[in-house]
């Protein structure tokens, strides 16, 4: 049994906000994996586990392994002038991917229909359309940004329409979504952390002000939907509660999938037998989905917090405890998956990725992103001949503590 209180040297180097983490932190899983797979991280304050057998048996535990406070590494790591700021708006209070049941099972149930199957699949003809005019408005120009032109705006468009959220709105919505992930990192400095606490208290504001114009005008859209449902529930949700369940789930409904397509793509061009290989058959789309989304892993890891001291991968954690759970690294685990790092569109997918987590978290959204990645990589590659990537200095990647995707995706064709 490991010493908890003694920080390893793979913790003391472990940051997954800055460089060489931030572009590539796959050499550090693996040596993780193999030499320490889990340890105690300093700078995040939490243990991090990175073998697919512990986050597989963490994911199963949820009354071990509490979700609140899932996706930020605490207020303590926040500055009293950020703190200052948040506290003018609503309380930070557990809803869905950061709470437990029986309160989870209430909020979940008020998002989950409009994302089921049947629902998803109605949306295919307007994915499509918005994916066509999106490559119209720059397929004459020979080379993009795909990630700024294209693998941002989709996502972004489809649960705008889904929430019912106005498309002049979404530069908005973007540029909070990136405020949130620096207050749920403590990440940059005091100065910057504050603006974002402005950005977060916006964000409320816009969503908390669009549930109130749903109450007094309904339309058909998820905001509607979700004041109406709400005034069934037998434990009434708070506004807080709701405004966070609703923030929760337009972030993941847009950076997530944006950072599958782009990393979808990118995997495909840096593969050009695969490419070729998906040319020849379509049938080939659901394993490029299944494989890119595994090492992709665009939501990177989430936390959970003991509630009684437990044993993992031969750590004893006490109770109360913050856990890191790295998808991406369990996802590239050899054990699981034989040579991990290659990119192989026909691997046995009964060996399931965790990239949209497991059990009774398991990602709501997983049908809508297939079905958005499926149709952004094919009409990308029947658009946009001889598609080629350009090297980029600077990938732009997302600093966030759950979310890892690049800001940049730059190709020419033709
Ligand atoms: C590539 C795209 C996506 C990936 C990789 C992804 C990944 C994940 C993962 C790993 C979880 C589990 C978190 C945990 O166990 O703590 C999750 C939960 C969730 N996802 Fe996604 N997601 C994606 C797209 C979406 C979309 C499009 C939506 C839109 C609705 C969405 C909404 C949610 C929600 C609401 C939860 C919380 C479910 C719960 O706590 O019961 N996700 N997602």
């Amino acid at each position: 049994m490991r010493n908890p209180s003694v920080p390893s040297p793979l913790g003391a180097e472990y940051n997954p906000l800055v460089s060489p983490h931030l572009e590539d932190p796959h050499p550090f899983y693996a040596r993780a994996r193999r030499e320490e797979p889990v340890f105690y991280s300093p700078v995040l304050g939490a243990w991090v586990v990175t073998r697919y057998e512990d986050v597989s048996a963490v994911l199963a535990a949820p009354g071990r392994f509490s979700s609140v406070g899932s996706i930020d590494v605490g207020a303590e790591k926040l500055p009293p002038e950020v703190l200052q700021v948040l506290a003018r708006g609503l309380p930070p209070l557990p809803s869905l991917v950061d709470n437990d049941p029986p309160a989870h099972t209430r909020f979940r149930g008020l998002v989950s229909k409009a994302f089921n199957a049947r629902r998803v699949a109605e949306k295919a003809p307007l994915v499509r359309t918005l994916a066509e005019e999106l490559v119209d408005g720059f397929v004459s120009e020979g080379r993009a940004d795909l990630f700024t032109r294209f693998a941002h705006p989709l996502p972004a468009r489809v649960i705008a329409g889904i929430f019912g959220i106005p498309y002049e709105d979404i530069p908005l919505f973007q540029r909070w979504s990136d405020d949130l992930s620096a207050v749920f990192a403590a990440h940059g400095s005091v100065e910057s952390l504050v603006r974002c606490a402005h950005g977060v208290l916006d964000f409320q504001r816009y969503l908390s002000e669009a549930l109130d114009a749903r109450t007094t005008s309904p339309r058909d859209d998820l905001l509607t939907d979700v004041v109406t449902a709400a005034r069934e529930l037998d434990v009434p949700a708070s506004r807080a509660e709701l405004v966070g369940m609703l923030t929760q789930t337009l972030f993941a409904g847009h950076e997530t999938t944006a950072g599958l397509i782009a990393g979808a793509m990118e995997l495909l061009l840096r593969n050009p037998e695969a490419l070729g290989a998906l040319q020849a058959d379509p049938g080939l789309l659901p394993g490029i989905f299944e494989e890119a989304a595994r090492m992709t892993s665009p939501v990177t890891a989430m936390f959970r917090t003991t509630t009684e001291e437990v044993e993992l991968g031969g750590v004893s954690i006490p109770k109360g405890a913050h856990v890191r759970l790295v998808f991406a690294s369990a996802n590239r685990d050899a054990s699981r998956f034989p040579e991990p790092d290659r990119f192989d569109p026909r691997r046995d997918t009964s060996r399931r990725h965790l990239a949209f987590g497991q059990g009774i978290h398991f990602c709501i959204g997983a049908q809508l992103a297939r079905l958005e990645t499926g149709i952004a990589v094919d009409v990308l590659t029947r658009r946009l001949p001889n598609l080629r990537l350009i090297p980029s200095p600077d990938p732009r990647m997302l600093r966030s503590v759950t979310i890892r995707r690049l800001g940049r995706l730059e190709v020419e064709w033709g």
